[in-house]
């Protein structure tokens, strides 16, 4: 099936999908995006994508093109007319189109680009890797000081997750300062004790929708959450690790740098949370 894509306002075959080669995020990376699950054709989390989407627009100073009832029309129209049942949602918005190459920005009067597309993933919430977890590598965090603003300026996280690849594993956690940061495209956590540890939140990491609604749950579960930065060497004693992001939910992490975790198997926390994940948030999907 070909692709329903949205550019501007139209509803577009994705091969008459077009922006322009001066747009900003195609020559500065001058945008922000967000990434919204779709299970049984119901969005996940989408207000508190919309708040970020928000933040991340006020952050840079681009208008937001929608208001929340728009967006939600919008999304839900994808869903539509892409028959999407398990998937994502991608949702793109960059300062526009100047008509020119300029580090300077010209300005307000010029549009926001808007891009959306849907991708689908028939079993989202099924993934044969909840079962069997996932290993990541540690890498030096090299990336700007304002990642809790969700631009597209995505260089450093996808060298990341290739590099991780050409080590045999699946996913990389960055470290700063001897503490690790975030993963690629994820949160990262550990547990030691039955205690939930995540990095605390500043403009060091994205603060994940996922990650809000998962410590809400941990909370409301009785379970201890500590949020502090952890080193590697922290990492690789604990009992069990897991991160989680829009399109991952909760997935375990079995190993770390070479070193197994629980003896290699997800642990008992990072799947109990998956589970109260999915099925709260599935509960509020709208
Ligand atoms: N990534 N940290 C980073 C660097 C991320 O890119 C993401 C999300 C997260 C988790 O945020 P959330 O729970 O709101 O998805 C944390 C999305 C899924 C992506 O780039 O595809």
């Amino acid at each position: 099936m070909t692709r329903t894509v949205y550019v501007n306002g139209a509803y577009l075959p994705e091969g008459e999908a077009k922006v322009s080669v001066f747009d900003r995020a195609f020559l500065m990376a001058d945008g922000v995006y967000e990434v919204t699950s779709v299970l049984g054709g119901k969005l996940i989390d989408f207000p508190g994508h919309l708040a970020r989407l928000a933040r991340s627009l006020a952050a840079l100073e681009i208008a937001n093109p929608h208001d929340d009832d728009a967006w939600l029309a919008i999304h839900r129209e994808m869903v539509a007319k892409n028959d999407l049942e398990d998937g994502m949602i991608y949702l793109q918005v960059s300062r526009g189109n100047p008509g020119d190459r300029d580090f300077a920005w010209p300005g307000a009067e010029v549009a926001p680009t808007v891009v959306l597309f849907t991708q689908s993933k028939p079993g989202l919430a099924d993934s044969p890797q909840a079962g069997t977890g996932i290993k990541v590598i540690s890498i030096p965090d090299i990336r700007w000081g304002r990642r809790d603003i969700k631009t597209v300026q995505l260089l450093y996280p996808s060298m990341g997750k290739m590099m991780a690849k050409k080590a045999g594993a699946d996913d990389a956690w960055m470290v700063e300062d001897g503490k690790v940061t975030e993963g690629t495209s994820n949160n990262a956590y550990i547990v030691k004790g039955g205690k939930i540890v995540t990095r605390q939140l500043s403009t060091n990491i994205l603060h994940g929708i996922t990650r809000a609604a998962v410590l809400r749950f941990a909370r409301e579960a009785q379970m201890e959450v500590e949020e502090r930065a952890f080193t590697v060497e922290e990492a690789k004693a604990a009992d069990e690790a897991f991160i989680t992001s829009a399109s991952a939910f909760v997935m375990p992490v079995v190993e770390i740098d070479g070193v197994a975790l629980g003896g290699g198997k997800p642990g008992p926390v990072a799947t109990r949370l998956r589970e109260i994940y999915l099925d709260e948030s599935r509960r509020s999907a709208i």
